[in-house]
């Protein structure tokens, strides 16, 4: 259990008194993770008055009802609950009694704490209710001051370009642009943070990080885990939406992306989008879909993709995804990006192999015939998060005989248990701090990207469950001469 410090002081100067609204307050999302990252949050910085937390919901419950839910979130969380807090600065409004009354609400809470009305939405509803959201937010003027108002989403951001850009313009017609944090939680991962460190603090890297040295680059996403209980939202989406869409190209303009001018919001995320511009979307010879079929992982049998509950028997969802992207810009122009996404794989790891180019010349090949690998730089960033650079060396003796070894950084040794994405999320909205979170043009341009391998009804290529993926996309890479890195965790 984790110490509760409650002082009634006020929050670090940074984060401004404010009304937390949750929409989708009692929803999964909310109690696995926004509620105990914001009790985190408030807890680490001294919990205080001046924020006051709003659950919204369909359901009709009381205050004191909704702070007994909001207790066993927080206990499921292994969080001591600090009931003074929970009397004090958490409230619920049912939207049975419409939006108006919600706006109501709103103001009588911020007057009874003394805010001065500066807001904080944040939806965390199904898509389905996501645009009468927004309208009944943007209709009872609670999005027009006093103070500031920001509105946090989640993905999916649409479904494809022309939804993408729909949600886009619905959400442009209540708020600004710098109003609006589109979570991407990976983008939260410290680890995919660091990547920013990686590459403009060092130099070292930087010199190298060019079409000159490097030959190809692998993103890859591997979960070990299903569907678990999203059946219906999974069959929807598959994994190019699930996964690619979002995660995967966000990790991939981060690598990819030219130095901004500055590391402000605004300039990082111009340079993601111009990179994300000078990406050719995807064609289906670059595109391999995979479905995953009966198989054991981790020692435990698990079900075939068309046998999970809740699943047609034909169901043509893709469960993996492998593309190659083309960057037609000065630094990237032939240098394969090869993107790769699926469930019940392997194991379940986030990674970046940054594949160098081999020698000009094989000098140790000719003389002794053995075999060189290319120098490999793994950006781990999930198990185990830290680096590993790969090179070859002369194992001691007679001749040349060459050996990969690797120079590893594990970020626990060094740091400990790293912060929760949630968590930072929280805090940067809270603060203003757009860098994080996605822009408009970024969700499009994505869109753009992957556009055409959506609504492909083919069969997907099968795959046993435990493995790491179809043949086909061992074949993507080696029509190129290359081959897929394995992770080592
Ligand atoms: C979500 C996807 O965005 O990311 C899930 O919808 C996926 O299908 C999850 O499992 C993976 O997140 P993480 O942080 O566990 O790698």
């Amino acid at each position: 259990m984790t110490e509760s410090r409650y002082t009634p002081e006020a929050l670090s100067v940074d984060i401004d008194p404010h009304l937390f609204v949750v929409f989708g307050g009692t929803g999964d999302l909310a109690r696995s993770k926004l509620l105990p990252a914001l009790y985190r949050l408030l807890s680490s910085r001294g919990f205080s008055d001046s924020v006051q937390l709003l659950g919204v919901a369909s359901r009709d419950i009381t205050d004191d009802e909704y702070r007994s839910l909001v207790g066993a979130a927080l206990a499921a969380a292994d969080l001591a609950v600090d009931e003074e807090w929970l009397g004090h600065s958490v409230h619920f409004q049912s939207l049975r009694h419409g939006f108006e009354a919600l706006g109501e609400r709103i103001r009588e809470v911020e007057e009874a704490a003394g805010l001065g009305g500066n807001r904080a939405f944040y939806l965390a509803v199904p898509p389905d209710v996501f645009d009468e959201t927004v309208e009944g937010l943007g209709k009872v003027g609670v999005v027009d001051g006093p103070g500031w108002s920001r509105v946090v989403v989640e993905k999916p951001f649409g479904v494809d370009s022309s939804t993408g850009m729909g949600l886009n313009q619905l959400l442009h017609r209540w708020f600004a642009e710098e109003q609006i944090y589109r979570i991407d939680h990976y983008l939260a991962k410290e680890t995919v943070r660091n990547l920013l460190a990686l590459r403009f603090a060092n130099p070292i890297f930087e010199s190298s990080w060019t079409r000159d040295r490097i030959s190809s680059v692998q993103i890859t996403v591997a979960e070990s885990g299903g569907i678990g209980t999203r059946a219906r939202y999974y069959d929807s989406a598959g994994a190019v939406r699930d996964i690619i869409q979002n995660h995967a190209l966000q990790i991939f303009s981060l690598v990819a992306m030219e130095p901004p001018v500055r590391a402000s919001a605004q300039y990082i995320r111009d340079e993601k989008v111009k990179l994300l511009k000078a990406t050719a979307a995807v064609t289906r010879p670059d595109l391999v879909r995979g479905q995953y079929t009966a198989g054991r992982i981790e020692g435990e049998d698990v079900a075939g993709y068309r046998d999970e509950e809740g699943i047609p028997p034909d169901s043509t969802t893709e469960t993996y995804a492998a593309l190659v992207l083309h960057v037609d810009n000065w630094r990237w122009k032939g240098v394969p990006f090869y993107l790769r996404a699926g469930k019940r794989l392997a194991t379940r790891v986030t990674q970046v192999s940054v594949v160098f180019k081999e020698p000009p010349v094989s000098l140790f090949s000719v003389v002794d015939r053995c075999e060189m690998h290319p120098n490999v730089f793994e950006i781990r960033l999930q198990p185990s998060e830290g680096f590993a650079l790969s090179f070859e060396m002369k194992v001691p003796g007679e001749g040349y005989v060459l050996q990969t070894q690797r120079l590893r950084f594990d970020y626990d040794e060094v740091f400990g248990e790293l912060p929760d994405a949630y968590e930072t999320l929280l805090a940067d909205v809270m603060t203003g701090d757009q860098t994080l979170f996605v822009r408009a043009d970024e969700v499009e341009e994505a869109w753009r990207i992957v556009e055409p391998a959506l609504g492909i009804e083919d069969a997907p290529q099968s795959y046993e469950a435990g493995s790491w993926g179809p043949a086909g996309a061992d074949d993507l890479l080696a029509r190129r001469g290359d081959h897929w890195e394995i992770p080592v965790i």
